[in-house]
Formats: C-alpha cells, structure tokens, sequence
C-alpha cells in the first residue's frame, strides 16, 4: 500500500481565523491545503492511502471559531489507529479526529445515539469523558464495549483467549452446529471455531463479552466471505489450527490496545432506537453520524456474527434509518420520504431530551441512490431547528468518489440548545 508522502519543507502553518476573513453567517470557502497542507490533493489514485482521502474543497458557516474545528473535524484524513480504534472491522466509522476535535471544542458528558463500533465513546474515555451510547445492532454494542472495556482486564483477556486458542486446536469432536453456517467455511475451520466458542461461553462476565468480541472479530476472516462489506463467497483455503492463532492474536492485540486507554468510566450502552431513546440527563454534547441514505444495511451485514453468537436482531431490522434495502424495496421518492421523517423523529428526540447550552454535532453525507446524490444536510439543519436547537456552525468536505468518478459531500452541523421561549407572555401580577 502506498505511504503518505513525507510533509516537504517547513511545517504547515495553522490558519488563524482572522486570516480567513470571514463574517458570521456568511458561507466561507476554504482552501483545503490551510489546514491540511501537508496531504496531496485531488487524491492521486496511486497514492491512496488507507481512510478518506484529503478534500477537494471545504465551506463553513456560522460562528468562526466552531466552524473552522468543524472544517478541521470533517476534514480528517488518512487513517488513525491510536488505543482500541482499529479494532475490529464496524462499517461506516466516524474518523477519529473528527470526533476527537469536536468532543475538545464542547464541554460534559458525552452521548452517541448511532454509537456503531464506539469510535465517539473511545475518544471520550481518551479525552476523560463519561459517555453513554445506544444503537440498534448488538454486535455494534459489542465491540463498541470491547474497545472502551476497563485496561485491567488485558491481562485475564490474554490467559483466557491462549487456553482457548489452545482448545480450539484440538481435533476433539464438536456438536453438530447451525448449518446456514456449516456452508461457509471450511469443515476444520467451522470446528474450530465451535469449539472456541463452546469456551467462551462458560465465561463469566465481563471477560466473556470481551473474549465473544475477539471471536467476532475473526468470523468473517477465516469465512469464504469476500469481505465485511460484502457477502459475496469468494472460497479459500486455511490450514488447520490457523483459525485459532488469529484468535489469539486478536486477542493480545485487543489487550495491547487497551493498556493504551486511560482508567476510565465505562461508557453506558444500550440497546435502543435513537428515534426512541434520547442522551441521559446532563449530557453536554451528543455526536453522532447516522446512516447515510441509501448506503448500507447494517444488521444483515452481520449476519454471520449474530448467528454463531446466538443473538437475535430482533426488531432492529425494521427499525434500521435510511437502509439500503428500504431504497431498493419502496424506491427512490418513498424511501427519501421515509429517511426524512425518520431523520426529523430521531433529531426530535435528541435534541428535546438536552438541556439549555447543551450541544448536537452531526456528521452527515450526502447519499448516493441509483448514481443520483441525496441532498442530506437539507433535512438535517431543517429538523434541528425543528428540535429547538440553533445552528451555531457548520462545515462541508466535497471529496473525490474515484470508484463512481464523482465528487462525495460530508457534512457537520453543530447546533446548540436554546431555552424555550415561551409564547404566551405571563400577564403581568396585578
Ligand atoms: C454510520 S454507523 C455509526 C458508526 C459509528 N459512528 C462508528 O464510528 O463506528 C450507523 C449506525 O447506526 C445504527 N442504526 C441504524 N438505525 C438505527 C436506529 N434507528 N437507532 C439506533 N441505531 C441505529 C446502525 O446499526 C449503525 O451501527
């Protein structure tokens, strides 16, 4: 894989804001080489690197100074691997720094109703943070649980995960299991992961979970499918025992990763519908990047994982915001129809469960339905204020879309909480 050009000449000066020279809700263009001078732009084929590209072009709008750590936030590029971040595939991840600027620009606890893998509860515990988060899939729950689990149990999680790697190379006989799964791997391959798994769960929490989180980290590998993001069966071969050596290699790599976190309070996950579950009381910032419209099913893609850890999507499938599937089913105009109602419900719910001054920062894209582009920012900035939440600032990202030769749109609004007015003045006491 190609590497990152080495920054040539003197290091990149930070653009201050009276040198960009803008007015308060006035849109700026900014040129993305003032705060990324180093990267190549225009993203050279050759010369990709791992994570988004570099933008092409950035705007902001609103307050200056939150509007250039947006423009910073939605900028990130490349890829960020500090403490638990990498992880653990989960599709769709904010970049870290994104979440990293903005949780530094906005005080108190913090929440992510679309929590995925935990990227935004990661860099809290870093930032030394409490947080919470929910989302509708448990295997987001799971990881995004392993990636922020107490540092202290790095070292139980690596005896644990070499006694059962261990057993897992044995040629011992195994239950006769699932056979949707059977079909997907190579009859030793199958077995040794049943016997793994047999392992685990005899585990007592919360050394279960973590262990259960390692195991789903290497299903799809050591599967014949092509990737996480594709279910397309793609057959290969693994030589006996290699199965359980990755597990064990994932296992010290997740306890390596977790030495690398600070002590800190474990996040509160939940099970939940961020259209039906708001952040806790006292939260100061939410930060979330929902689905895009149109871009992925997230619960069908773990298929594979729910079904060896025996958990059961549930309602979730129903309840999923802006599926893939849902575009297929009901088409361009319903599905649209559907992600607007479902985006004004799930803002609605955040934004009224926060307190005065308390913020909202959501990290969006524009969609991409049939080739055609799905307006995103629109209906969000519409439904914050709907949810009674000021747009303080906001940036924009365009970047190259090599695979479809088009440019792709990311979005930050930040909106702050006002208190509600109310509208009938009190008559005055006689
Ligand atoms: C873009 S991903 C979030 C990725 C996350 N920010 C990260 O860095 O890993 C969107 C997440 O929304 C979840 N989701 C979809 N509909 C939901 C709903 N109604 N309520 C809660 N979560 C939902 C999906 O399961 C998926 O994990």
């Amino acid at each position: 894989m190609a590497k990152r050009p080495a920054p040539q000449g003197p290091p990149p000066e930070r653009l201050s804001v009276s040198k960009l020279g803008k007015r308060r809700n006035r849109e700026a263009v900014l040129p993305p080489e003032a705060l990324l001078p180093e990267l190549t732009l225009g993203g050279d084929p050759s010369q990709r690197v791992a994570g988004p590209p570099p933008p092409l072009a950035l705007r902001t709008h609103g307050d200056e100074g939150l509007s250039l750590v947006l423009a910073d936030a939605v900028a990130a590029s490349g890829r960020s691997e500090r403490a638990t971040h990498g992880f653990h595939a989960y599709p769709a991840g904010m970049h870290p720094d994104c979440a990293r600027a903005v949780i530094a620009a906005c005080p108190g606890p913090v929440h992510d109703p679309f929590c995925g893998g935990g990227t935004v509860l990661v860099e809290a515990a870093l930032a030394g943070r409490a947080s919470s988060g929910t989302d509708l899939s448990p295997i987001a729950l799971l990881v995004a649980g392993a990636r922020t689990a107490d540092p202290g149990l790095a070292g139980p999680l690596r005896a644990a995960s070499r006694r059962i790697a261990a057993a897992g190379q044995l040629r011992s006989p195994v239950e006769p299991g699932d056979e949707r799964l059977q079909e997907w791997y190579e009859p030793h391959v199958h077995d040794e992961l049943a016997r793994m798994m047999a392992l685990i769960v005899a585990e007592a929490e919360p050394l279960r979970s973590l262990l259960e989180a390692v195991f789903s980290s290497v299903v799809v590998k050591a599967s014949y499918r092509e990737s996480d993001t594709s279910n397309r069966r793609v057959v290969s071969h693994r030589p006996p025992g290699t199965t359980s050596v990755l597990f064990h290699k994932k296992a010290r790599e997740l306890a390596r990763k977790l030495e690398e976190l600070p002590p800190h309070e474990a996040p509160r996950l939940r099970l939940a519908d961020a259209r039906r579950r708001g952040p806790p009381p006292g939260t100061g910032i939410v930060i979330t990047s929902p689905p895009y419209p149109g871009v992925y099913d997230y619960l069908p893609m773990q298929q594979l994982r729910l079904a060896w850890l025996g958990l059961d999507p549930g309602r979730g499938l129903a309840a999923e915001v802006g599926s893939r599937r849902s575009f297929r089913a009901l088409g361009r105009a319903e599905a649209l129809t559907q992600w607007r109602a479902d985006t004004a419900e799930w803002i609605a719910c955040q934004g009224e469960a926060l307190e005065s001054g308390a913020r909202l920062a959501i990290v969006v894209g524009d969609g991409l339905v049939g080739d055609r582009p799905v307006d995103a920012l629109g209906p969000t900035v519409e439904a914050m204020r709907l949810a009674g939440l000021e747009i303080v600032a906001r940036a924009s990202a365009d970047r190259a879309d090599h695979a479809r030769d088009t440019l792709r749109t990311e979005h930050i609004v930040l909106g702050e909480k006002r208190a509600r007015v109310s509208a009938q003045p009190k008559p005055a006491a006689t």
